[in-house]
């Protein structure tokens, strides 16, 4: 694992910006995995600017997503499709014809998993995986659990995740209960992993995900295993790691 600790939040989102432009500069076809949530926001407004200067080209690429609410289309404002349309995909040269993100509205949900893991292998795999990590160390929507979920799937959502992404929401009754997710064998399988982490509120878990035992309770903890994580964080995020 590289661990880089930058001084702030803005430093942490530049970072992880130059990092995911040069994976795109290596290989202009590469296949992304992204996040959503709060942690990103800045790196995908840094990659815009970047790609306004003439500094980064998305043309070539395809990306899918971890995951999407269960029950909400894409047209819908809380939806993680219409999240990446706002955040990213609508000021970027991408096709958005090759972003994939799971159908919240799908009325087969084991026949909308594996048709979207049967994508991902179609395109050979994830080059480069962006992760935030939540404040139970879930990685996409793999809540802490008894045992790793290989595959993409549908998940119910702990009280704890619901409580933390009301925070989009107008009333705590509208998040919604499921989830579709990439599962933690999807996940593993990108050639390389970059994980985000920021804020005081998410330093103890990102120590115990990177120096404690590799356990499904806490499903971040398995990118010890992995051979090309880096993760990039704030001082706020990474100073219990040393
Ligand atoms: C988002 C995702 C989640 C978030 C995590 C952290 O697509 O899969 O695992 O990365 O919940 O969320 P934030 O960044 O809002 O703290």
């Amino acid at each position: 694992m590289r661990i880089f600790k930058e001084k702030d939040y803005d430093a942490m989102s530049r970072r992880a910006a130059s990092f995911i432009a040069a994976q795109l500069m290596l290989n202009p076809r590469s296949v992304l995995g992204l996040a959503t949530g709060g942690t990103p926001v800045g790196t995908y407004k840094t990659l815009i600017s970047m790609y306004q200067d003439g500094d980064v080209d998305f043309s070539g690429i395809t990306t899918v997503n971890l995951d999407e609410y269960r029950g909400l289309s894409g047209n819908d404002v809380q939806s993680y499709r219409h999240f990446m349309d706002e955040q990213l995909f609508d000021h970027i040269n991408i096709d958005k014809a090759r972003t994939f993100i799971p159908d919240g509205m799908a009325t087969d949900a084991e026949a909308e998993c594996a048709a979207y893991d049967a994508r991902i292998d179609a395109l050979s795999g994830i080059d480069l995986q962006l992760l935030g990590i939540g404040g139970n160390g879930h990685i996409g929507f793999n809540e802490p659990a008894d045992s790793f979920a290989a595959a993409t799937h549908r998940v119910t959502l702990t009280r704890s995740t619901i409580d933390a992404n009301a925070r989009f929401f107008e009333d705590i009754a509208d998040v919604p209960t499921e989830a579709y997710t990439m599962g933690i064998g999807s996940i593993f399988r990108a050639r390389k992993i970059l994980l985000l982490v920021s804020g005081d509120s998410k330093a103890q878990i990102i120590r115990d995900a990177c120096t404690g035992p590799v356990t499904p309770a806490l499903p971040a903890s398995i990118l010890q295993l992995h051979g090309d994580v880096t993760i990039i964080g704030d001082e706020a995020s990474l100073h219990l790691l040393g």
